[in-house]
């Protein structure tokens, strides 16, 4: 996603890999809609495009003659009031798992003087840290993979989903810029699929050996011995280290745990949500059963078919053999106070 001049470019991933699409989204409503339907997904990128949105509800509430070209005069309350609570309860709403989104949204209102100029320049200091944040992830989670390694990683956690470089993926990236990397065994990730349609894409792009698979390979790749590491992302980390992270995470870490294999979680801190002791106070998402009972809008399951579809579950602390931030590779028991 990119700023440009007085709106929000944004490239459409629910089209992706079939078309590049960009979108151009000049009001909060629209990047809450972006969120909500997935054109934008991924913690960070939900949040960074969550501040943008931010800039647009400024901008709205702004006079007329105010473009975005920093001709508005500023005052020291700023824009501020309804327009921007307005915007904040709507995007904070736009999806509940990802904390990222309330975090850089209560980074905006927390500003001193409300003003669009001031606001831009917040979201895209978000941007930017984002990405240091992610080569350090990277740098510091590289650390934990073997030479030759064959990892298997879950969803889509690389540049579509952060800023830039990613955090899992991100390790990857980075592990494999320094030659250790053999194989990624890339989960398709049903029912959205980020796996086999934005992984797969980027892993193409870098050069990167993978393969895709169904969801269900994980446990005979592990007991073939095939698996060296597993390395996923996250949307929330309690204080105790319990991680919400794409439907299928915890599934992984079970498997791992039965066979020995090493199971990473990479996160910003942005991504740690101290506030909640553990991970049954985390908010998961449950998404319209036609994610299920439809393929590429054709129906594939009976008329009337009930269907339960959360976003995410929950991967207790005591499964993750490491979490990695941009401050550190922490080690359970852990504690995000
Ligand atoms: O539903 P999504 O595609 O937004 O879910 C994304 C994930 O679960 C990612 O693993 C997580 O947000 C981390 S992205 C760096």
């Amino acid at each position: 996603m990119e700023w440009s001049s007085d709106h929000l470019r944004m490239l459409d991933q629910c089209l992706l890999p079939q078309r590049e699409v960009w979108l151009e989204l000049r009001t909060w409503e629209e990047v809450r809609d972006a969120i909500r339907d997935m054109a934008v997904r991924g913690a960070p990128a939900i949040g960074v495009a969550a501040a943008y949105g931010m800039a647009l509800a400024a901008m709205s509430g702004a006079p007329s003659s105010f473009a975005g070209d920093g001709s508005c005069p500023e005052n020291e309350e700023g824009i501020g009031g309804a327009a921007l609570s307005g915007a904040y309860n709507g995007l904070a709403a736009s999806r509940p798992t990802a904390v990222n989104l309330v975090w850089a949204l209560d980074r905006i209102m927390a500003l001193p003087s409300l003003t669009f100029d001031a606001i831009l320049a917040e979201a895209q200091a978000i941007e930017r840290e984002d990405l240091a944040m992610n080569h350090k992830i990277g740098e510091l989670g590289s650390a934990l993979v073997p030479v030759a390694a064959q990892i298997l990683t879950i969803c889509n956690t690389g540049s579509l989903a952060t800023a830039g470089h990613g955090t899992a993926l991100g390790i990857i990236r980075t592990a494999h810029q320094q030659g250790k990397v053999k194989h990624v065994w890339s989960c398709e990730t049903r029912p959205r699929q980020q796996g086999l349609r934005l992984t797969a894409w980027e892993l193409l792009q870098d050069g990167i050996p993978f393969h895709s698979i169904a969801d269900s390979v994980a446990a005979s790749l592990m007991r073939a011995g095939s698996v060296d590491l597993v390395v996923a992302g996250a949307d929330r980390i309690a204080a105790n280290g319990d991680t919400a992270n794409k439907i299928g995470t915890y599934m992984l870490a079970v498997l791992a745990q039965h066979h020995g294999v090493p199971f990473v979680i990479a996160a910003p801190t942005t991504t740690i949500d101290a506030s909640i002791p553990d991970g049954s106070h985390i908010p998961i998402e449950e998404r319209a059963g036609i994610e299920l009972t439809e393929a590429e809008g054709i129906a594939i399951a009976p008329t009337g078919t009930p269907v339960y579809n959360p976003g995410f579950d929950v991967t207790p602390g005591d499964l993750i053999s490491a979490i990695v931030t941009e401050t550190g590779v922490h080690r359970p028991p852990y504690s995000f106070r």
